[in-house]
């Protein structure tokens, strides 16, 4: 086989050169260095933008602050790990690890590290299009390592895993392996797709640990390929493993999109990943919302965002078919879950009154507060709150224009109402 040298490439990219000349600057001193992992992929695969991940075989902290005082750059070591990053310039970083090989004691759990060789480094990675590396050594610029065809599976768009164990040992590949299909068009062999649904019928996915799921969930619904990522999950029943009521159907990826797209042409404020939680988890009641996602360590104040969306979105949609409202009532219905809730509505069933809420209404506050009803006469208490809720109502159908009209409607409730 003729070797593959990737030296034009490799110079020819600015996000490489000052870790290049750095390398080349240190000599023998550098060692046996390697680019690694997603960084060889995304460089194959032409992406402009990457991470930067070298491997040595050595000691890595050594070579990172070998690399960080050429580079002028700052390094930080992780010593427990024999891991470092290397920061430099205005917002660059160089993730540093020496070649290992994991041991897995029980499925899903993290696995134990030892010091080994390159391919035995590149074979404990998930897959082939992951297992490459590009040596940095002056001797061997360029030189491609890929004991795994992982070159040819890139070329043919396949990804493979490198044993049998692999989706076993580590049930987070199936996310990532859905994550690479949505976002480089890759798709996931036969074989490699076969021991993934086998993975997840013997229900390891479910057994993941809850912080690990959400945060393979999160990057999944946050991945610029999520919609199609979405569409996979159902098909391998990844939803159904995860929890019986989550479901990842068609439905659930227009609704997604849909929802996408109102938030982006509203200017709404809410993380895709929100979205997505409360779209796939639509079927489930008010109890199994929070108790999921509440097992997943989602913080209290987004779990109360996702699990209001999932149980009041019907709720709002079921109200304005049946009812005519005003204004200041569309306010009170979309207000205490928004703005999860009103979207996720708004996604369901495109109403004006919605559309109005984000448009306007949600933004309409009244000129005076609790200092002005001080000067009224009206000291601290839930009576202040009364007459502010009172004023905005009547603001929100129209029947305050500015200032003055406030001031005389406060007074005018205080004098009707005093304070007892
Ligand atoms: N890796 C793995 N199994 C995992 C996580 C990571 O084998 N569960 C390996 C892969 O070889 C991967 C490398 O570790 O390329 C670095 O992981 P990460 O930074 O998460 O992925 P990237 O491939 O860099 O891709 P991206 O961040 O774009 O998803």
């Amino acid at each position: 086989m003729t070797t593959l040298r990737l030296a034009k490439e490799l110079t020819a990219l600015e996000r490489l050169r000052a870790l290049l000349d750095a390398v080349a600057s240190l000599g023998d001193r550098a060692g046996d260095v390697y680019l690694v992992g997603g960084t060889v992929r995304d460089i194959l695969l032409g992406e402009e933008s990457f991470d930067v991940d070298i491997a040595v075989e050595g000691d890595a902290i050594e070579f990172a602050r070998a690399l960080a005082s050429t580079l002028e750059g700052r390094l930080t070591p992780h010593e427990k790990f024999g891991t470092a990053v290397v920061l430099y310039g205005e917002d660059k970083r160089i993730d540093v690890v020496t070649t290992r090989t994991e041991l897995y004691d029980a499925p899903g759990a993290l696995p134990t590290v030892e010091r080994a060789g390159l391919r035995e480094d590149l074979f404990r990675r998930d897959f082939t299009v992951n297992a490459m590396a590009v040596s940095l050594q002056p001797a061997d610029f360029g030189r491609l390592v890929d004991p795994f065809g992982g070159r040819a599976d890139l070329e043919a768009r396949l990804l493979r895993v490198l044993h049998n164990r692999s989706f076993i040992d580590d049930p987070t590949r199936i996310f990532r392996a859905i994550r690479y299909e949505a976002r480089y068009g890759l798709r996931l062999e036969e074989h490699s797709g076969r021991l993934a649904r086998a993975c997840i019928e013997m229900g390891l996915v479910g057994d993941l640990s809850s912080a690990r799921l959400r945060d393979e969930l999160q990057a999944l619904l946050e991945d610029p390929g999520a919609i199609g990522g979405i569409l996979r999950l159902g098909e391998l029943a990844a939803d159904r493993a995860i929890h019986p009521h989550l479901r990842a159907d068609a439905n659930a990826a227009e609704l997604f999109e849909r929802a996408l797209k109102l938030r982006d042409e509203l200017h709404i404020v809410v993380p895709s990943w929100r979205i997505g939680l409360a779209v796939l988890g639509r079927d489930m009641s008010s109890e199994e919302a929070y108790g999921w996602l509440e097992r997943l360590k989602v913080r209290r104040r987004d779990v109360d965002r996702i699990a209001g969306a999932i149980t009041i979105a019907p709720r709002i949609v079921e109200r304005l078919r049946t009812a005519q409202l005003d204004p200041a009532e569309i306010v009170a219905l979309a207000d205490p879950f928004a703005p999860d809730a009103p979207l996720l509505a708004l996604s369901r069933e495109d109403t004006p009154a919605l559309r109005d809420y984000f448009a306007r209404l949600r933004d309409v506050r009244i000129e005076i507060g609790g200092a002005e009803l001080a000067t009224m006469g009206l000291s601290e208490s839930p009576r202040v709150g009364e007459v502010l809720a009172e004023l905005r109502r009547r603001k929100l159908n129209g029947e305050l224009d500015g200032r003055e009209s406030e001031l005389e409607a406060a007074r005018a409730l205080i004098a009707a109402a005093p304070e007892e």
